[in-house]
């Protein structure tokens, strides 16, 4: 794939049917969706299917759910699509290498009734890091500097595969913009030039009240955001998704070509996109309070932690490539975090006390955020900690199985930040 400007080489990538990202699937909610893995790698790979509400067995994880497809075998994915939104789908067997080869891409589950837009445009927006003199990946993915701090951070940022991506569209057309962040490590900071929006969902659930674009809107790794745009920028004038680069300016993302004029006015605020099934989230002020501190990393480190099922001090760790760890335990241990029966409702305390941010992701099912005043956060999948600062996540455990919940900086989950729930 050409992902660098013209004048650098190509890069040699790893990818789903030929392109990167793969190709987008869409599906309508409520059926079902089956894909055939045929792994052509020379590694075994395997396929994770971000935020759907999945039957345990097609989840993905090598290791957990399933034994990772070696070469030349294939795997037969297959499952129900309870909810309507914006998810993705990527590889989760060493994933901090085979994502950031290029092995992710968007799914897309589609309402019975799709909101009253004019385009919907899936934006996933990534990053690379590229040698730029023979445009491969840069491939030290286990390089214990990037490791122990903030993860992988790109040298080159793009949207579906190109970094110069670009749209048109008329003056007062209404766009439904799909944002998936399936970059490694980078926390995006996202700001609408030229276009009036309104976010009307989160990690592809519903918000029950659009909310107006006025700032600045951050997506950690792996979460998705939808927004409602008008496009309120004249013929000629500049109109886009801006991101704050390192050195603190904002850059184009996705540039949008204002061309010609749709309707005179636009529109008016758009209408809340109609709920999934089992949203609520009850009998959270009773529920016991399990702890997770995320510990470890560059400037903190630990005093000890259990990894393969042996309790080793920082030193020893670190030369296990460890660094990091989720309550005491670095890496997947033989035990679970915490075991759940269904329908239970609990709740998950993740206090951070490292230096970094972390991007916590739980697999198979939705939680809300609580706050200490007691009130409940949109429903995610994916929620991003800062240093110093305490989330705590509620949801109900109705779905059996053997469940991650890891960090999706990928590199802090490929060196500890990795840990796994029951329910059963
Ligand atoms: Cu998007 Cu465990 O992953
Ligand atoms: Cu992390």
């Amino acid at each position: 794939m050409q992902l660098a400007p013209d004048g650098y080489p190509a890069t040699p990538v790893w990818s789903y049917d030929g392109t990167i990202p793969g190709p987008v699937i869409r599906a309508a909610q409520g059926s079902r969706l089956q894909r055939r893995l045929v792994n052509t790698l020379e590694v075994p790979t395997s396929v994770h299917w971000h935020g759907i509400r999945i039957d345990n067995a097609m989840d993905g994880v090598a290791g957990l759910t399933q034994n990772a497809v070696p070469p030349g075998e294939s795997f037969d994915y297959a499952f129900d699509l309870p909810d309507a939104g914006t998810y993705w789908y990527h590889a989760h067997t060493n994933s901090m290498e085979q994502v950031a080869r290029g092995l992710s891409g968007a799914l897309i589950i589609e309402e019975a009734t799709p909101p009253d837009v004019d385009r919907d445009e899936v934006l996933m927006i990534d990053d690379w890091l590229l040698d730029p003199d023979t445009g491969l990946f840069v491939d030290d993915f286990a390089a214990p500097m990037t490791r122990s701090h903030g993860g992988q951070i790109g040298n080159l940022v793009g949207v579906n595969g190109r970094y110069d991506y670009s749209l048109s569209a008329r003056q007062n057309e209404r766009l439904r913009l799909r944002l998936i962040n399936s970059a490694n490590a980078q926390i995006f900071g996202l700001k609408l030039e030229g276009l009036t929006g309104w976010t009307v969902a989160l990690d592809g659930m519903p918000l029950d009240t659009p909310e107006p674009v006025t700032d600045t809107l951050v997506l950690a790794p792996a979460q998705r955001m939808d927004l409602i745009v008008d496009i309120t920028a004249e013929e000629g004038e500049t109109a886009g998704l801006l991101f704050a680069a390192a050195d603190d300016t904002w850059r184009v993302l996705a540039e949008v070509s204002v061309e010609g004029r749709a309707a005179s006015v636009p529109r008016g605020a758009p209408q809340p996109l109609p709920r999934n099934p089992r949203m609520e989230v009850v009998g959270v002020d009773t529920a016991p309070v399990l702890e997770m501190p995320l510990q470890g990393g560059a400037m903190r480190g630990l005093e000890s932690a259990a990894f393969n099922g042996q309790k080793l001090t920082w030193q020893e760790l670190v030369q296990q490539g460890q660094f990091w760890a989720l309550a005491g335990q670095a890496g997947l241990g033989e035990a679970p975090f915490a075991t759940l029966s269904r329908g239970e409702t609990a709740r998950i305390r993740m206090t951070n006390d490292t230096i970094f941010p972390h991007a916590m992701h739980l697999h198979g099912m939705h939680f809300r955020t609580r706050k200490e005043d007691g009130s409940l956060g949109p429903l995610r999948d994916t929620v991003l900690v800062m240093p110093n600062e305490m989330t705590e996540i509620a949801f109900v455990a109705d779905n059996l199985g053997k469940w991650l919940l890891h960090c999706h900086m990928l590199g802090h989950a490929a060196s500890g930040m990795t840990n796994w729930i029951m329910v059963a």
